[in-house]
């Protein structure tokens, strides 16, 4: 008889993650003997928390706040762009128990791209990048990756793009919070990573009047499915895309390193967690 598959994701702690929806549908839908679980680790646990699931025979988890950074120093072996995006998370436990640490962000943003919009070119075009967390750095790697010329980074903390900067390299420029919109004129791509927009915070609030005709604009919140940043682009003609995608697409590496199955696009699951 064939051994239950585990995995599972860890935070501290875990109200919003979308994980368990995500990976148990796949389980379910690929007929696979397995169990994604939800696991609160605390922060002063995360060595011994870590250990004790390679122990119990988990094939991998995922990583969610507040261990996405903090968990690179327990790993083995790090992905290069895990290691360029200073976070991870994913892991995967190998037999002999050690730990590779990867980033699937910034593969599931740009796959999300490409599948609302496959034949989008990046080569020698301009964007902008809203907000300067987590979220932001994996955007610009694979904005990078891409083939990107430039890419303004704008911040409401200043100093926090000013790092990012410095750690992904000279094709990202810093603007400010207040930029003059008309320096907008030249770009074709904006990403809102910034939590403005999301349900419960205040609006996105910058002018696109100025983007380019026909850029693309792409908000990573999915609650509400359309933000205010992504009705304005659509009603000044602008492709638009909302962060769904990116959220099952990042799950894909996951799964498919731990169960074997690398799932399809699917819109029924993204119903399924817009809806919950
Ligand atoms: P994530 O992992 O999703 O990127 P994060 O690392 O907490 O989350 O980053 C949140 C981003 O939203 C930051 O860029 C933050 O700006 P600051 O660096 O100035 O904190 C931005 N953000 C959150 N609330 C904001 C607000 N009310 N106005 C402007 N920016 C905001």
């Amino acid at each position: 008889m064939k051994k239950f598959l585990l995995a599972g994701v860890i935070g501290f702690p875990l109200f919003h993650t979308k994980s368990p929806i995500i990976h148990n549908y796949w389980l379910k839908k690929y007929n696979i003997k397995g169990y994604y679980i939800p696991i609160e680790i605390k922060p002063d646990n995360l060595k011994e928390g870590l250990q004790s699931l390679i122990n119990l025979g988990f094939k991998g988890i995922n990583v969610t706040i507040p261990h996405k950074v903090n968990i690179l120093s327990f790993a083995d072996t790090i992905t290069d762009r895990a290691a360029i995006i200073g976070a991870a998370n994913t892991l995967f436990f190998s037999s002999d128990g050690k730990i590779r640490a990867d980033n699937t962000d910034s593969y599931g943003f740009i796959k999300s791209i490409y599948d609302k919009y496959p034949n989008i070119n990046f080569q020698e075009e301009k964007a902008i990048v809203f907000g300067a967390g987590g979220a932001s750095r994996a955007v610009i790697h694979s904005l990078l990756n891409e083939g990107i010329s430039e890419i303004y980074l704008i911040n409401r903390t200043k100093q926090k793009a000013m790092s990012v900067s410095e750690q992904l390299g000279a094709r990202v420029k810093v603007l400010d919070w207040n930029v003059n919109s008309k320096l907008f004129k030249n770009v074709s791509f904006v990403i809102n990573s910034t939590s403005l927009g999301m349900k419960g915070n205040p609006p996105f609030h910058h002018s696109i009047e100025d983007l380019k005709k026909n850029s693309l604009l792409v908000d990573l919140i999915y609650d509400p499915q359309e933000t205010t940043f992504l009705k304005i682009g659509k009603e000044l003609g602008h492709k638009t895309l909302n962060g769904i995608g990116m959220l099952i697409n990042q799950a894909k590496p996951g799964f498919e390193g731990w169960f074997g199955i690398k799932p399809n696009n699917d819109e029924t699951l993204k119903k399924i967690v817009l809806d919950e």
